[in-house]
């Protein structure tokens, strides 16, 4: 099968090694990224290093292919309809198009659906295309507020008192700055109470009908030790053997995958098209139970890399099969827990300091300590050296029977098997003190503790 994988980060490489170690399919990989990924470019029978954002360009590389299958990563493409020309071109594709895929490109959207269709996990929110009417509603909540800018950011574009805003004034500059610079691309605002609890991240595969869901996992998106910091779009991640987290009790995720399955159904009957990839929820688990913090209409960058290694079966045909619209049987997963910590140069993400500059991987060194390295945006030069950009450059999953063997499986593949002059990683995720620490907060909010 000839399969179009668009995007060139570390969520898009694990993708590549799933579907080309598949062992029950020939595959034939092209690959459409951003940047020259040295572990895509390996898998690859041919790429093109464009803007995934230009929907004519990935078109035309798909026809010239002559590809069966694509396979969207990031979000932005699927916001401009990627899914939809490809479609119409007749290449089935793994990623919702644009209506359905609105769930992430547009938060205002994405609660009103929860609110209208009853489904549980929706805070008390509202939203305004204006930004005096949004400042009067902060003040008359009179309460911590999320101040979420409705288009998309990255991930980097949510501030919430208390966290990165210091008082309710603050949050009111915030709203007019989003007006103002036009953050998000869409004038457009979403303001809605501050919850309190643990974030956790469950990704479901959909055909718009059934839904299979995978391991639960946590991110880590401050830039540094400690949760300190700037947000990110990821430092690292963590999944146990049990597909629970230690503060998620198997009827915490149960309650979450209901919410995913009635956001399928809601998403359907709204839009009138079935929603065909990862539909992928971030939770908080709060006093009350799971309250949906955003859903995301793709894998989650890392939390893909938590899930990819230890799936079992034929992830192709699951994969044409969410494409296709006729996803059969269950998805499957090594009993082992992951972690994945990324490797970033070392301003990230606040200054320039390391971009540009080398990144030497020595790739056998990782694997030999139960690891698996996964390129970001980095390039690929022609004489062999990879240079890192601004952005994450490598992720290193470790695996492992507990969550502290994967931890020590990660850490030593960092210290010891990769180098530059200016990299820098967060040692803790994973760490038995992080996770305790997580434990005890929610045992707090929950009233045990
Ligand atoms: N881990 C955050 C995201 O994928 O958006």
């Amino acid at each position: 099968m000839r399969v179009l994988l668009v995007g060139g980060g570390a969520r898009e490489h694990a993708i590549a090694e799933a579907l080309c170690g598949a062992p029950d399919e020939d595959v034939e990989l092209y690959a459409f990224m951003p940047n020259r990924n040295p572990g895509i470019i390996r898998l690859s029978a041919d790429y093109e290093v464009g803007d995934v954002t230009d929907v004519e360009a990935v078109v035309k590389a798909a026809e010239r292919w002559r590809v069966d299958l694509a396979v969207v990563g990031p979000e932005d493409p699927l916001a401009e309809g990627v899914a939809d020309a490809l479609e119409e071109v007749g290449v089935p594709t793994f990623g919702p198009k644009r209506e359905p895929a609105r769930i992430e490109w547009d938060k205002g959207f994405a609660r009103r659906l929860m609110k209208e269709y009853g489904i549980p996990g929706c805070p008390e929110f509202e939203v305004f295309e204006d930004p005096d009417e949004a400042c009067e509603y902060i003040d008359e909540l009179g309460k911590p507020v999320a101040v979420k800018p409705a288009g998309l950011t990255g991930g980097k574009g949510v501030k919430v008192v208390g966290d990165q805003l210091a008082n309710l004034e603050e949050a009111k500059e915030y709203v007019r700055e989003i007006f103002e610079e036009s953050i998000g691309g869409i004038p457009k605002v979403v303001i809605e109470e501050k919850c309190i609890g643990e974030e956790y991240t469950i990704q479901a595969y959909t055909d718009g009908e059934r839904v299979l869901p995978t391991p639960a996992v946590q991110d880590h998106p401050h830039a540094y030790e400690g949760d300190e910091g700037p947000i990110t779009g990821g430092m690292g991640s963590y999944s146990c053997p049990d597909g629970l987290l230690p503060f998620l009790t198997e009827e915490d995720y149960e309650r979450s995958v209901e919410i995913l399955e009635e956001t399928v159904r809601a998403i359907k009957e709204e839009t009138g098209e079935p929603y065909r990839g990862v539909l992928y929820g971030q939770f908080m688990l709060t006093a009350e139970g799971p309250v949906v913090i955003e859903f995301n209409c793709r894998y989650g960058d890392p939390e893909a890399m938590n899930i990819l290694p230890i799936m079992e079966g034929d992830v192709v045909t699951l994969h044409a099969s969410v494409a296709e619209g006729s996803m059969e049987g269950d998805v499957e997963f090594v009993e082992k827990a992951t972690v994945c910590k990324y490797v970033v140069p070392a301003g990230y993400p606040e200054s320039s300091e390391g971009e540009g500059e080398v990144i030497e991987v020595d790739e056998e060194c990782i694997h030999r300590r139960d690891a698996i390295p996964y390129y970001a945006s980095v390039n690929l030069e022609e004489d062999g050296t990879i240079r890192m950009t601004s952005s994450r450059a490598l992720a290193v999953v470790g695996l492992g029977d507990t969550l502290e063997e994967a931890e020590e499986a990660a850490e030593s593949a960092i210290e010891e098997c990769v180098s530059g002059e200016n990299i820098r990683h967060r040692s803790d995720i994973g760490k038995r003190e992080t996770v305790e620490r997580r434990v005890k907060r929610m045992e707090h909010i929950r009233g045990g503790g």
